[in-house]
């Protein structure tokens, strides 16, 4: 197993004498045989880890695992174990965090429109905090709140003016964004001034999500100076400083050899101490930090096996090796061209010299997993093939196309594996017709 895709694999990645991959002291190979395939597979330590790192690198921070990455019951628990709060993104994220008995107290609750239901359920088991995305949506709240005869937190959601991606940022029109409340248009800080005449809400802070998967930090230092120059128009306006900075997710993770992931600890550092400066510029007690990652939280803590099935050469042309899942269990290489590594989990001692194209098996030509990647020369019909980290918006954005069942998730911690999510069945795959 090349060393140089440690960055990529879960943290107890290890080759076994017999050349299978073992996550979480378990032979991948087993859980192929145990589970059938497609599996999604998590090691637990890598997720309690990354946990860890967020919750030192934060001191006095509230860390939010962002459900839309990956929301299983299971795992919301563990990151509420390791201290986490949960940042949902609708009703059916909330349910599933209510579920997982995730405190309400720390739940923030996203979304650009969400219904007056959504609201209504939100105020009702008494979410941490709101972030409120528009006017309509603050007064709806108001109203909601406020015939409930309770008082909801909310933060103002803000679009910045800053685009991050990657290791650049450009400065975009607020109005480009379909999210949150510009500042530059004047939209956020007239909904800052209302939110203070209004009942039933109580404005305690502001949020910003600049993109994803962003390595360098630049883009979150001009953030911060954003952030901290609209906390002082609303002190302005209101004359309230308001407590709490919540400055969304976003850190990047290596899919392949060729990236390295972004460095939590060294970003926290830089942010904090961003933080400690402006507030320090413009007299401003320093709010209480908050971030959301989500895929630094959970991508590479887990990786999708699959079985090989036909292996097709086209003479001159490439190798398709056809395995049995595909875009409905990750849709992200067909819709963002993401790039993913793989490797053949029970013949990781031998050299991968052959280079293929890895398929799924759906009726679209698309339905392609990773374009040219080296697999050994022996590559056949059972062999199982890992698609590394796969843990982020892999399951969460998996669908039913070609009534594919969705994959089992198993667990492995201590050469222990338990199902978190059982395997559609196909009686899963009709459960809801009404065939009349
Ligand atoms: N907070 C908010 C408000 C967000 O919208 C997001 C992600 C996060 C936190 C977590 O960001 P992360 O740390 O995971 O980068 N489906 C896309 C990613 C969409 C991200 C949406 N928002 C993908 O597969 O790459």
């Amino acid at each position: 197993m090349p060393h140089t895709l440690k960055d990529v694999l879960p943290a107890t990645a290890r080759m076994r004498d017999d050349g299978h991959l073992e996550v979480g002291g378990a032979d991948v190979i087993a859980l192929a045989e145990q589970h059938d395939t497609p599996l999604y597979v998590l090691c637990e330590e890598t997720l309690r880890r990354q946990c860890r790192r967020y919750v030192g690198a934060f001191p006095g921070a509230r860390i939010y695992f962002a459900a839309k990455s990956f929301t299983a019951v299971h795992t919301l628990r563990v990151a509420v174990e390791e201290g986490l709060g949960v940042d949902v993104a609708s009703g059916g994220e909330l349910y599933t965090a209510l579920t997982a008995r995730v405190p309400v107290e720390a739940i923030v609750f996203h979304g650009n429109n969400k219904s007056d239901a959504e609201l209504a359920m939100a105020v009702e088991s008494g979410v941490g905090r709101v972030a409120v995305d528009s006017l309509d949506e603050l007064e709806r709240l108001s109203e909601i709140a406020a015939s409930a005869a309770k008082v909801q937190a909310i933060v103002l959601r803000v679009t910045p003016g800053i685009e991050a991606h990657t290791h650049e940022y450009i400065q975009t029109g607020q109005e480009d964004s379909k999210f949150g409340l510009s500042i530059e248009s004047g939209l956020a800080i007239e909904a800052a001034k209302r939110a203070a005449d209004l009942p039933g809400v109580d404005l305690v802070g502001i949020h910003a999500h600049i993109g994803s998967q962003i390595f360098g930090p630049e883009a979150f230092m001009k953030l911060v100076e954003v952030m901290f120059e609209f906390l002082d128009a609303v002190r302005s306006a209101t004359g309230v400083a308001l407590p709490e900075l919540n400055l969304g997710g976003g850190l990047g993770i290596a899919y392949t050899k060729e990236e390295s992931p972004a460095d939590i600890e060294l970003h926290a550092r830089l942010i904090t101490e961003a933080v400690e400066r402006e507030a320090s510029k413009w007299g401003i007690p320093t709010p209480r930090l908050c971030v959301e990652p989500g895929r630094s939280l959970i991508a590479n803590a887990m990786l999708t096996l699959y079985r090989v099935g036909v292996v097709k050469e086209i003479p001159g042309i490439r190798t398709y090796v056809s395995v049995d899942g595909g875009m409905s269990d990750n849709i992200r290489p067909m819709l963002y061209g993401a790039r993913y590594s793989a490797l053949v989990a029970n013949k990781c001692d031998e050299h991968p010299t052959l280079v293929v194209t890895i398929a799924g098996s759906h009726c679209e030509s698309g339905d392609i997993l990773v374009k040219d990647v080296a697999v050994p020369e022996s590559i056949r019909r059972g062999d199982v093939l890992a698609l590394l980290a796969t843990g982020a918006y892999g399951y969460t954005m998996a669908s039913n196309y070609n009534k594919m069942r969705r994959p089992a998730i198993v667990a492995v911690r201590d050469g222990k594996s338990r199902v978190i999510v059982r395997r559609e069945t196909f009686e899963d795959l009709v459960r809801l017709d009404e065939p009349g």
